[in-house]
């Protein structure tokens, strides 16, 4: 069977993989190992677990070029969603227990701690992405316009490593690790086109 028919089942388990980091929380939650402050054990999984999955979107379309597997593009919203999913449940920890739905002292927040300031752009980017994410919304956008706004998710990741970088005081190791991530993601972005303009003319010349 090629790897194009294997797709179809690989995503059912690739979605119980997305889904044990929130059944480990449930699972501790039930055995009370959520530590001694469960809702700081909390905020913190979720938001790691956002980012993690921020990165996990941005790889696929880098891996689908380098292992030339096109099948691969079939993961990318899926991953988008379960970034946007921890998102939302970060988001709810933050705004339901910590501050009993009190949207005044949130903007208060907001406006005063720059880290907070960071994790708010990295989330409200991600909503539009979540909400555009379905093939209704590419064809009624059009390709090309659905592209660009889905280059939100960079500045939504950025926002995001940096929310993780402010919040991390004194050891910086993890979050590093995010940008060095990034750096790779991001900059492959950037350099592979830049590699490709230069071999066409190249190309071009020696056709001729
Ligand atoms: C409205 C949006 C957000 C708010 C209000 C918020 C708030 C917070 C707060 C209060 C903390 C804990 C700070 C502390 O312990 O001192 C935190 C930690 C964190 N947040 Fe956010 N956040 C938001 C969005 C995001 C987003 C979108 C991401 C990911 C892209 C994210 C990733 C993280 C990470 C990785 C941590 C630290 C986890 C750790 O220390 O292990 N946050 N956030």
């Amino acid at each position: 069977m090629g790897f194009s028919r294997w797709v179809k089942w690989i995503k059912i388990p690739f979605f119980l993989l997305c889904l044990v980091p929130a059944g480990l929380l449930v699972w501790k939650g039930v055995h009370y190992e959520l530590t001694a402050n469960p809702v700081e054990y909390i905020r913190n999984d979720t938001g790691f677990w956002t980012l993690v999955f921020l990165c996990v979107t941005l790889a696929i379309s880098p891996l689908r070029q380098v292992l030339h597997r096109n099948e691969l593009i079939r993961f990318r919203r899926q991953a988008g969603l379960w970034a946007f999913f921890y998102g939302v449940l970060h988001f709810l920890t933050y705004i339901w227990l910590e501050q009993s739905f009190n949207f005044a002292l949130m903007m208060d927040d907001v406006v005063k701690r720059p880290f907070i300031t960071a994790g708010f752009i990295s989330f409200v980017l991600m909503i539009p992405l979540a909400l555009t994410s379905t093939s209704g919304w590419v064809r009624r956008l059009g390709g090309k316009r659905w592209q660009w706004l889905h280059r939100l998710i960079y500045l939504s990741a950025i926002a995001g490593v940096v929310h993780y970088y402010w919040k991390v005081k004194s050891d910086t190791t993890i979050p590093m690790r995010f940008v060095a991530v990034l750096v790779i993601l991001l900059g492959y972005r950037v350099v592979v086109p830049i590699i490709k303009s230069a071999r066409q003319p190249a190309r071009h010349a020696v056709s001729h």
